[in-house]
Parts: C-alpha cells; structure tokens; sequence
C-alpha cells in the first residue's frame, strides 16, 4: 500500500475523512469530514485566524456570501477567463486536463480531440419563476472581499496599507478530481487580500514579506520544512488576474504540489469592479493594489496528516503539532470496573474537556489505548490508577516519545497548558 492509500485507510476508519454520499456510491471530488476531521479543520483555520486578523493590527475578517450577483463574475473576469484546457478521448468520451496526459487516453488508450477551454464556474439556479435566474457558487472566495471593500473601509478603521481575512467554501468544476482531497470540487480556502499602494516596489517588498510569513505559518505548526518549496508561476501558467505568482508547494506522495498560492492581483480586482481608495490624510485618490495568500483548508489538513504519519512497527503514530490535533487529551481509568478509578478519572476528564477537546476511553487494556490514541494523533495520555487514589498523581504518557511521568492532578491543567503555549 502506498503512503496516500494509508492516509486514506486511516482516515476513513478513524473519523477524519469519509468518501461524500458514502451510502450512494459516493460522489466525485466531494468529501464529507468525520469527528476528528472536523477538529483538525477547525484547528487549522482557528490557528490561521489568530495568526492572520487577531495578531495583527492591520488586518479585519469578513465572512462574505457564497452566491452572489452574476455581474461579479462578469466583472471580475471568471465568466470567460476562469478555465482549464481540456482534451476529450474520442473512444470513451473521458475528459482530461491537457497538462496531464500522453498522447493516449489512460482509460481505453483512444485518440483525443483537440484541446477545448472549459469553464470552472458552477451554475446555480435560483428563485421560483422560470426561467430560473442563473447564479454561480463562487470559484474563489476572494471575490465577496473586493465587492466589500468600500464597505470595509467606512466601517472599521483600517487604512492602506491593511488587509482583509477570509476563510469559507469555495467550488470548481474540476475536470479531474483526485488524490483524496486534493482536487476536489468542493473545498475551502483562507486567504488574505492586502491592499498597497500602487508602487512597484513597495508592493514587491510586501509580496516578498507575506510569501515569508506563510511559509513561516506552516513550519511553526510542525510541517517538514525541507518538504516546502516556493514556485515562481511561468507567464503562461498564471492565472488571468495574477501579474506574478508563486505557488508554495508541499512533496506529496505524489510530487511536488500546490499547497497556497500568492498572488500580487495589481489592480485588476478593485479596478474591473470600479472601486478606488481616498488616503484619508493627502485626500489623495487611487486604486491600491493587492497582494493574496490563498490556503486551501483541505490541502493544509491532507498535507499535515500526510507530513505527521510515522510508522513504528506495528504502531501507526500521527506526530501532529498539538495545537492542530483533534484531541489534545485522553483520560483513561486503568480499570473500566473499579468504579473509583472510574469516578476519579471521569472527574480529571471533566475538568481537563473545558480547557480543550478531551477523549475519554475505558476500553480493552491500556496498550491498546495508547495505540488507538497514537494513530489519531493525541499527544497526552492520562492513566488514573490504584496509585492515584493514594498520591493524587496520574502517569502522563507522550505520544511521540512514549515516555511516562507522574503528574499531580491540581498540576495538570498548568503542566498541558504550557506544553500547548
Ligand atoms: N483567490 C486565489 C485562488 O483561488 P488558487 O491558486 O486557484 O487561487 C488557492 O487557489 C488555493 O485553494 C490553492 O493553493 C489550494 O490550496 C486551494 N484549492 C484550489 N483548488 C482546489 C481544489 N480543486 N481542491 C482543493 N483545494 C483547492
């Protein structure tokens, strides 16, 4: 089995990723997000969003709706330029993306068409008279913050240079979907938009700033460094609204992929939409230009768990960095039929689950339990035993190195807390 079939077994059986409309025969390119997916997700955006608008000054969030006015997508260019170039099999009618095939169909070894530009917009209809109006599901969910920006700017009090935070679902119709999550057609995103001013070389320091923090973004939640790369996009390969672009690439299982995008837009946004700033000091008017770091929620969790998957015999081990791992705690009673052990230990597990999300297991030995916790990801295992009745102290077992101390019980709260700073 190779390392992708791992993480997929893996995921699927312990919570974090289920194939989407399971019970249907599934669905292409959607997927569904288990128990511990769900809290990794919400780890890495909570993560993200401190770093992004909470420790930052001069950056506000926004949480814009993912169908707008058809007009925005007219305007802001996805209608005509939003496209992948596709080629058909003339035998089997498979569609491919041209930058990823031979001279042969894969599937049947056909001839193809000619190359045909395909729209990444998905439609929606929408209200109850017909004809039904047509909409789209956003393609990018950098869109709802350009046609907010007057807004923004006359609401709160940021001034250029300042940016703008969003994280939410974004939908392509993806010719080729694939590598578990990695191509989907359903997903999420976080990004940054950053307005400048529109100068050369300020917006290049800043571009060269964010293409830091970013990078440093993912190496402090605990990715393999020497697994990142920047890419410089080639002209042809840009998209239609990127004067230069660099991709921030992550060694998968298989190669070297995109994991977030930054983008130096220019002013091809906020000028197609028409919308300009005035400096509130030199009364001076302009439209600025904009820097974007643009994550994928679902490529950060693929690629954490993929970097995190270690393998020692038969133990499966999840390094995650304990600020992203589903569960940050679990409490086990070593006996599940000494109802004092029980009781003591369900009262540690009680208190330690309103500081943060806690297991609880009193199931089979405590072997097995370590084992269960180590293949999602749990740093800290708390033992209640005979002992504890005695010298109210718990063994805490790590994760990654398997050691085990004794912790006083009135310590623990302090003892996870600085573990987790
Ligand atoms: N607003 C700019 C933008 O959308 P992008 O490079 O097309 O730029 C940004 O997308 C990020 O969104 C990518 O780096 C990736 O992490 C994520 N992403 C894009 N398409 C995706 C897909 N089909 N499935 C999962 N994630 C995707």
């Amino acid at each position: 089995m190779d390392l992708l079939e791992k993480i997929t077994a893996l995921t699927k059986r312990r919570g974090f990723i289920y194939p989407g409309s399971e019970i249907y025969g599934g669905y292409q390119g959607f997927w569904d997000y288990g128990p511990l997916g769900v809290e990794l997700k919400n780890n890495l955006k909570k993560e993200w969003w401190k770093s992004m608008v909470y420790l930052r000054e001069d950056v506000v969030g926004l949480d814009a709706a993912i169908i707008m006015n058809p007009i925005v997508w007219e305007k802001s260019g996805h209608l005509k330029a939003f496209t992948d170039p596709l080629v058909e099999c003339k035998k089997c009618h498979h569609r491919f993306k041209v930058d990823s095939v031979g001279d042969k169909c894969s599937e049947c070894g056909g001839e193809f068409t000619e190359p045909k530009t395909f729209n990444l917009m998905t439609e929606v209809l929408l209200g109850t008279t017909e004809p039904k109006e047509k909409s789209y599901l956003r393609g990018e969910i950098t869109q709802g913050v350009f046609v907010n920006f007057e807004n923004v700017v006359s609401s709160s009090r940021v001034k250029i240079p300042f940016g703008i935070a969003q994280i939410g679902k974004a939908f392509r119709n993806e010719i080729t979907p694939g590598n578990l999550t990695f191509r989907s057609r359903e997903f999420e995103q976080m990004e940054l938009e950053y307005f400048v001013p529109p100068k050369q070389d300020e917006s290049k320091k800043t571009f060269e700033y964010w293409k830091k923090e970013r990078m440093e973004w993912y190496k402090s939640l605990g990715i393999n460094a020497k697994k990142l790369r920047f890419r410089d996009h080639e002209p042809e390969e840009r998209a239609h609204y990127a004067k230069y672009a660099t991709d921030l690439e992550y060694e998968a299982p298989f190669g070297w992929s995109e994991l977030e995008g930054i983008h130096h837009r220019g002013d091809y946004d906020l000028d197609n939409h028409q919308l300009t700033y005035q400096d509130p000091e030199t009364n001076e008017k302009y439209t600025p230009w904009v820097i974007e770091t643009s994550g994928g929620v679902d490529r950060a969790a693929l690629f954490f768990l993929i970097d995190a998957y270690h393998e020692d015999g038969e133990r499966i081990v999840l390094k995650l960095n304990p600020k992203i791992s589903p569960y940050k705690v679990a409490v086990f009673p070593l006996l599940a039929n000494k109802p004092e052990l029980v009781e003591k230990a369900r009262a540690i597990y009680k208190i330690l689950n309103t500081e943060y999300y806690c297991a609880w297991d009193d199931r089979g030995n405590i072997g097995k339990r370590y084992f269960a916790q180590d293949e999602i990801g749990t740093p800290w295992c708390v033992t209640v035993d005979f002992e504890t009745l005695e010298d109210k102290k718990v063994t805490v077992r790590d994760r990654d190195t398997a050691k085990q101390e004794r912790v006083a019980v009135d310590k623990l709260s302090n003892y996870f807390q600085n573990k987790l700073e």
